[in-house]
This record gives structure tokens, C-alpha cells and sequence, in this order.
């Protein structure tokens, strides 16, 4: 049977993107035998207007049963006063929840074409491709008690950072399988000078490597020393490991290195399935835009490169996905751009489909 894939547009720019992530499909079953079978189905505020919620249970069983799922963005204007179980982005978390999507893999990558436009100095970031995996289920923002408390004659904000041993092991082998695929390196960062899930991640960390991946490179690092050498030299990374709180600050670092929100994808793994492949959700970085929805100026780079990474990760095809980041690489060099890649010295922007054309045609001369 040909490798399915479940594509849930979403709201906003969302079905936008992905008109043009479909051309792209199209393209690799046409021209490179590649064939999936893709099916369709609603999230988010899309989902509430046509059954009333912003996930149906059809929606999401089909999600656990697909190879891979593409997901567009969520939410809109329209939606922000529904009552919290019905938003949009409860549509999100409910399937990143029941997935149980633990492993978030946000690339920081730079076309060199685009290299002038990161706030950063070209030398620094021209042909940087690093992966940071982020623990996404766990840590800081679950851990309980959590809570607002009376204490004395003031209030208390109360978090707490927990992390199991087998939360920390399952993210790190989901790192070290990544770097197999990439460059055999991993750096772990924590704080395990000042905090005692710090001292469990390292060590977890560290015996994971021993007895399961010996032959990669393993190193660790104080997470905020991490942050001053992501700024400073990020090249010298390649897949960084890290807990749900500093990778949400890290990533989110890291992508800024690259330029624009318009060209940032991701991925959310699971447990292997019986393939031997993780469970798996890509996404753009982006939300869905209610700002340029509906016009054409949207770009739809992130969201093909959250495909790049399904054919990589998902699917064992490396090459192709090299190949369409070469396509993409190509037509940013031609000197095209949508709206959200031009500098203040202006030029005439691409639209949304102009751009997905064009990919497709620098893929056909790929
Ligand atoms: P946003 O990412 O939708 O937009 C932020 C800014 O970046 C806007 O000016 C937008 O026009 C621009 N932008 C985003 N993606 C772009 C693209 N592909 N091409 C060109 N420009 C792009 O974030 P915002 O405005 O905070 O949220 C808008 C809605 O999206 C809200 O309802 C929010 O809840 C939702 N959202 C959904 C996410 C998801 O589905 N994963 C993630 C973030 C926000
Ligand atoms: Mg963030």
C-alpha cells in the first residue's frame, strides 16, 4: 500500500499553504513515482463551523491511523469569544495530546539566498541547518501542584518542574535517532547546576547514549551557556536535546537566526508505530494569519518544508527531501519572494500560488 498522509488545513491562510503543499505531492507522484494516499479531513474553527467542535473523534482516528498528518493552522477572529472547549486551538492540543506527540523538532535552517536578511552576520548563519528537539509533554508547564495560593498575607505563583526518567529517555532517543540521520552529534542542555531535573536529564541522557547509541557524539550544556552559543556561533551544533521549557525559548532563538516566520516548519513525533516510525504531525511554525488570509500573500515555504520533513523523517526519502529544499533553495535565488521576504528596499512580491508554481517548476528542472 502506498504511505498515507491525513492533511488538516486548518483556518486562515492555513488551507492556503496547503493548496500548495498538495502541487507538490502531485508533483512527487507524477515525476517520481512517489504516490500517497492522502485524504482530507477539518480542524479547528473550519471543524466547529461545519460539526460544532473544533475536532471530531472521525477526525482524529483517522490521524492515529495515517503514516503522517499535515497540519495548515488554526483560529481566527471569529472564534476568539467561544467558550475555551470549543476554540480552534483546543482542536490542536487535543491531537497533540492524543497522540502523544512528545518529540517537537524545530529546524533553524538558512537559505543562503536569505542569509542578508537574519539579524545576524552572514558568515554566522549562510548554510546553517541544526535541529532543536524539544520535550513537549511534560516539564514545567504540566508538573503538578501548579496554582495561584494564599500564603501568609500574599499570593504564590507555584509551578513545578518534573520530569520521569522515562519522560527524559524517550525524547533523548528520539534525538539520538535524528542525529543518525544527520550528522551523528547531539548537545543536551539542562541546568544541572541548579536544578534537580537537571541532574536526572543529564544522567538519563547520558545512559541512554551508553547503552543504546555509543556512536554518536554526546555533549551537554548549561542551557542558558546554549542561548550565548546559539548567538555567537550556532554552527557548531547540529540536533540539540532539551527539556519543554528552555526549548520553547531556544527554538523559538533559534528560528529567529533564519529570517522569517513565513519559513519555518515543524514536527511533532510519537511512539514508533508497528513500521517502526514515530507517530508524526508537521506544521508550519506560523498560526494562520487572519491578517493576510483570503489575499494571496502568504507564504507557503513553512508549510512545504513541514512536508520536506514528513518525507525525511516519515517517509525514508532523504533524497527527495533534499531535493525539494534544493528547489526551494533555487527559486529563492532566482530572487522571488513573497510579501514577508522583502526587505525595506521593496520589489514586487509573489503571491502565494506564484510561489508554490514556482517550486514545482524548479523541481521539475531539479
Ligand atoms: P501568526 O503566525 O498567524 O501571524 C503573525 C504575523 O506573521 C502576522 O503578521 C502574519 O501575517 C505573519 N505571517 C504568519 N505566517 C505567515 C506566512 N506563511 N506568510 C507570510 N506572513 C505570515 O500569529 P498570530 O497573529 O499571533 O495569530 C493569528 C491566529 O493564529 C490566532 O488565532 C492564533 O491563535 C493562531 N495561531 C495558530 C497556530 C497554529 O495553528 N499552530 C500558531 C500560532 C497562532
Ligand atoms: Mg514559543
Amino acid at each position: 500500500a502506498n504511505p498515507s498522509i491525513l492533511i488538516l488545513p486548518g483556518d486562515g491562510i492555513g488551507p492556503e499553504v496547503m493548496a500548495e503543499v498538495r502541487k507538490i505531492i502531485d508533483w512527487f507522484g507524477a515525476k517520481r513515482g512517489l504516490n500517497f494516499d492522502v485524504s482530507e479531513d477539518l480542524i479547528g474553527g473550519a471543524a466547529y463551523d461545519a460539526h460544532g467542535v473544533p475536532l471530531t473523534d472521525e477526525a482524529l482516528a483517522k490521524a492515529q491511523a495515517v503514516d503522517a498528518v499535515l497540519l495548515g493552522a488554526v483560529g481566527g477572529p471569529k472564534y476568539d469569544n467561544l467558550d475555551f472547549a470549543l476554540k480552534p486551538e483546543r482542536g490542536l492540543l487535543r491531537i497533540r495530546k492524543e497522540m502523544d506527540l512528545f518529540s517537537n523538532l524545530r529546524p533553524a535552517q538558512c537559505f543562503d539566498a536569505l542569509a542578508d536578511f537574519s539579524s545576524l552576520k552572514r558568515d554566522v548563519v549562510a548554510g546553517l541547518d541544526i535541529m532543536i528537539v524539544r520535550e513537549l509533554t511534560s516539564g514545567v508547564y504540566f508538573g503538578e501542584p501548579r496554582g495561584i495560593f494564599t500564603e501568609g498575607n500574599e499570593r504564590v505563583g507555584i509551578n513545578t518542574q518534573r520530569y520521569t526518567e522515562s519522560e527524559i529517555a524517550r525524547v533523548a532517543r528520539s534525538a539520538f535517532e535524528l542525529a543518525k540521520r544527520r550528522n551523528n552529534k547531539v548537545c543536551s542542555m539542562e541546568k544541572a547546576n541548579v536544578m534537580e531535573s537537571g541532574i536526572l536529564w543529564r544522567e538519563v541522557v547520558q545512559k541512554v547514549h551508553d547503552e543504546e547509541y555509543p556512536e554518536v557524539e554526546l555533549s551537554h550544556m548549561y542551557a542558558d551557556a546554549g542561548a550565548m552559543q546559539l548567538c555567537r556561533w550556532p554552527k557548531q551544533f547540529d540536533v540539540i536535546v532539551t527539556d519543554n521549557l528552555f526549548g520553547d525559548i531556544l527554538s523559538d532563538c533559534a528560528a529567529m537566526l533564519t529570517g522569517s516566520l513565513g519559513m519555518l516548519p515543524s514536527a511533532s513525533l510519537g511512539a514508533p508505530m508497528a513500521n517502526g516510525r514515530p507517530k508524526a504531525l508537521y506544521e508550519p511554525v506560523h498560526g494562520s494569519a487572519p491578517d493576510i488570509a483570503g489575499q494571496g500573500k502568504a507564504n507557503p515555504i513553512a508549510c512545504i518544508l513541514s512536508f520536506a520533513m514528513a518525507l525525511r523523517y516519515s517517509f525514508d526519502q532523504g533524497t527527495e527531501a533534499d531535493r525539494l529544499e534544493g528547489a526551494i533553495e533555487a527559486v529563492l535565488a532566482s530572487g522571488l519572494r513573497t510579501a514577508d521576504l522583502m526587505g525595506p528596499e521593496g520589489g514586487k512580491p509573489v503571491s502565494t500560488s506564484e510561489m508554490g508554481d514556482a517550486v514545482v517548476k524548479a523541481l521539475d528542472a531539479s
